[in-house]
């Protein structure tokens, strides 16, 4: 047979290699040695590392191991120009990011070849995803930076936004962290990841051709030490991180106490669910491209593969069919599907979890495909056999291994699904709309794809819940998360009043021995009220209260961390109150607004006797109260989603969903309003809460059971645990059952809440001993606390036939 006979026969690619020679010459131009890029400069290279291609484990380049002093100088040039940057009009920022977006795609090729020879991605990934994608998210904040005043009334930029980006997307992810940044008036300095810093430093000439000012974008490489002193700069405003789970949660550590704006994109162990009436030729075809594009080094990589148990052999003899077909390769031929994984690390810490996976029992495939000798290359695995409490079925691979379990009903795809720490993106594959439809706002996940994967686009948010993260990337979301209230820059400390002689703090005794028998006041102990019931503290201690005077005006429980614990388990079988219709959400919260309104006068005494202040100033506060009821009944119906149009055959639905189990502890002052201000946006967008109210002044607030009790809230909705407000922070930051705390108080307790939230990654407001006057309805009726209250799931679906 002839050649072209034979071809024809095996249907064989041959050969199509992408020239490495522009790139290799552009590296040359710089003598492949790089400095930093600081105040619109580049710095002469200082001690260095190498920087290898993947494919070859070769040098590519030698990169400057960033100091402290670098990161200081580059912080104080990103100071240097904020101030003209954030005061440029919009519409001139946004000419600056279109001229980025257009020489970005000028450059195209170039970033390509480049970017595939220091991370290994397959070409064909680089030119056709990644790149494009860049240039589309620079085109698309250009927009945002324009319409920011009309869209983001009141809203400045952080400041310095200090951003730390991994090496599995290395252009992408800088994108996605400049764009915004930018549109939104702030100056950075970015830190690439040591193994993938080169597209990096040609964005950094890309900001010299656009004429950007000097110094609002800087570009400094190094190791995580220099991403540390990034971290811990006193004078970066945000930090803005997308890596490892691990190395997330010691940012915020580090940025704990300091105000430091933070949003983590984080690791993922994501489902991809397959039900027994999904096309499986093209679930086959999404899997591919969940697990195996870049690698599997993705974090929303479709890694868990869950297929209904009807289906589970026809689909796993498919499977292993279309692994035989996968070409390993040179990353620059346009014809490979999987090239080199980043770095010699990476393919070990790999294969160690998959020896690991094999010696807990799990049965691994790798179909008999060629690899190339040297270089970072795997072969693509499937690992079956699994289960959920197996290494490999709960942490990150992040290389081309998938791993597979089956289920039988829906019910069980879901708490598979969500059986993780993680909760990045998750893929549904149903023709049956109504069932893809119905799981997918059950699953515990920022993005959803209905017959589909990987999607991604400017105009959409992307980010996690739970350890994948907080914060958003793309679209309005992620536009708001460069912003911040003006207000906010303002704020003062509270001022703490001199000390009376006569209040003592609240003193704790056990419960029944009155100190002071003869106070007729003193009656019985205020109850907690702990799943819809007035329960006893554990402890069998109270506390009493004291008027201004010092005279005892009652007693309330000293909660511990058993009422603690009781709460929040009452609280997460609450947790069905998300799903309540937002128009019974607004009605329960109406009724309650309406039954304290009853109670006002009882209410406003109950003020006076704890605050000493006038009988009118109390009964304001009654009716303030009453009045932010209504508004976040108002809202409970009203604070919705949007469906994006990304620029393929999709739409995406952004939907608004709780946050879950939220813990409160109220501010000292205004022992009503206090803790009403936090308490009814959380239930408006349905959150369970476990509410701490005032240490100092709680009896308006466990007075408010028997409104509770009156309004139809479901049992669990509202849960109130009295104490000291410090202990219980502390133990409420350290639950794992808690998804977010809203602490109004001192600044001591707000680090400590900060630093012990790393556990489970909750999502954090702390007022940090500042005054936010929670009386203003112009700050605090609105977005500011809905939009804390709430995370932005993206569940991206197909049309057309
Ligand atoms: P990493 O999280 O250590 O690195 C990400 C970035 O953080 C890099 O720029 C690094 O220099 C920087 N960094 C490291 N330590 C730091 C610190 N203490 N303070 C500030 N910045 C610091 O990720 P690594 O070690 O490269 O990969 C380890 C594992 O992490 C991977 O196997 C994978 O499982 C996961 N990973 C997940 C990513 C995701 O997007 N979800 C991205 C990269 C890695």
């Amino acid at each position: 047979m002839n050649k072209i006979a034979e071809i024809f026969q095996s249907l064989d690619y041959g050969p199509a290699p992408e020239s490495p020679e522009p790139a290799l010459a552009w590296l040359a131009s710089y003598n492949n040695k790089f400095g930093h890029f600081i105040a619109g400069k580049w710095t002469k290279p200082g001690k260095t590392f190498a920087s290898d291609n993947p494919a070859t484990n070769k040098p590519l380049a030698e990169i400057t191991d960033g100091s402290k002093a670098d990161v200081d100088k580059a912080v104080k040039a990103a100071r240097a120009a904020f101030p003209a940057w954030s005061t440029l009009s919009g519409y001139e920022r946004g000419k600056y990011l279109y001229a980025l977006a257009r020489l970005v795609q000028k450059h195209s090729r170039l970033f390509s070849v480049l970017e595939s020879l220091d991370n290994g991605k397959p070409i064909r990934e680089s030119r056709d995803i990644d790149i494009p994608l860049v240039a589309r998210h620079f085109y698309h904040h250009a927009g945002w930076a324009q319409h920011l005043e009309r869209e983001f009334p009141g809203m400045v930029p952080y400041g310095v936004c200090g951003q730390i980006i991994p090496w599995n997307f290395p252009l992408l992810m800088l994108a996605w962290k400049i764009a915004p940044a930018l549109a939104a008036g702030n100056t950075v300095v970015l830190k690439p990841a040591e193994f993938t810093s080169l597209t990096a430093l040609l964005f950094a000439e890309i900001c010299e051709k656009a004429k950007l000012p000097p110094g609002v974008v800087n570009i400094i490489t190094g190791m995580g030490d220099t991403g540390a002193a990034l971290v811990n700069h006193p004078d970066v405003d945000k930090i803005a991180f997308t890596g490892s789970t691990e190395v997330g949660k010691i940012i915020r550590a580090a940025t704990a106490g300091t105000g430091k704006g933070l949003s983590l994109e984080l690791g993922g162990k994501s489902p991809y669910i397959v039900f027994d009436d999904a096309d499986i030729d093209s679930a086959i075809e999404g899997l591919v491209d969940a697990i195996w594009f870049n690698q599997g080094q993705v974090c929303c990589a479709g890694s868990r593969l869950l297929v209904q148990e009807s289906i589970e052999e026809r689909f796993l003899v498919k499977l292993k069919h279309r692994m035989l077909t996968l070409r390993v390769g040179d990353p620059l031929d346009k014809a490979v599907d999987i090239g080199a994984l980043v770095a010699p690390v990476q393919v070990a810490r790999v294969k160690d979890l998959v020896k690991k996976g094999v010696a807990e029992g799990g049965q691994l495939y790798e179909p008999d495909v060629d690899i190339p000798k040297g270089g970072c290359f795997l072969k693509p695995a499937l690992i079956t056999h699994v289960a959920p409490s197996n290494t490999v079925a709960s942490e990150e691979i992040f290389g081309p291994v998938l791993v597979e379990m089956s289920f039988r009903t829906p019910e069980e795809a879901v708490a598979l699904a969500n059986n993780t720490k993680y909760g990045l993106a998750a893929t549904i594959w149903s023709e049956n709309i109504n069932l893809a439809l119905d799981i997918a706002p059950k699953l515990k996940a920022g993005v959803v794809w209905i017959n589909g994967t990987n999607n991604f686009d400017a105009a959409v948010g992307f980010g996690g819940y739970k350890e994948s993260g907080f914060g958003r990337e793309g679209g309005k979301e992620g536009m708001a998360s460069y912003l911040k209230p003006k207000w906010e820059k303002d704020l003062k400390p509270v001022s703490t009043p001199a000390k009376s002689t006569k209040a003592p703090h609240p003193e704790v005794r056990p419960q029944g021995a009155s100190k002071d028998e003869g106070s007729e006041s003193i009656d019985q102990t205020a109850k907690m009220y702990i799943g819809g019931k007035q329960a006893r503290p554990d402890s069998g201690y109270s506390r009493s209260i004291h008027a201004p005077d010092g005279t005892i005006i009652g007693e309330v429980g000293d909660g511990n961390r058993k009422d603690i614990r009781n709460a929040v388990e009452a609280a997460r079988a609450a947790l069905g109150w998300s799903t309540t219709a937002a128009h019974s959400r607004a009605q329960i919260l109406y009724f309650l607004g309406e039954n304290l309104e009853y109670r006002s006068e009882e209410f406003a005494r109950r003020i006076r006797e704890q605050t000493g202040e006038s009988l009118a100033s109390a009964q304001k506060e009654v009716a303030a109260s009453v009045e932010r009821l209504f508004a976040f009944a108002g809202w409970a119906d009203k604070y919705d989603g949007a469906v994006h149009n990304p620029p393929s055959r999709t739409i995406a639905i952004a939907m608004v969903e709780a946050i879950g189990v939220m813990a409160i502890l109220a501010p000292p002052s205004r022992p009503l309003l206090g803790s009403i201000a936090l308490l009814a946006p959380a239930i408006a967008m349905g959150n369970p809460v476990v509410l701490v109210p005032s240490e100092k002044s709680p009896l308006s607030v466990t007075d408010l059971y028997q409104v509770i009790e009156t309004s139809d809230v479901p049992a669990g909705v509202i849960n109130i645990v009295t104490g000291t407000s410090a202990a219980l922070a502390k133990t409420l930051a350290e639950h794992d059952g808690v998804d977010a705390i809203w602490f109004a108080g001192d600044a001591a307790t707000s680090a400590a809440i900060e630093n012990a939230s790393t556990g489970n990654l909750k999502q954090t407001w702390t007022s940090r001993g500042l005054y936010y006057d929670l009386a203003d309805k112009q700050k605090f009726e609105g977005d500011y606390f809905l939009r804390r209250a709430t995370q932005v799931k993206n569940v991206w679906v197909p049309y057309g036939a």
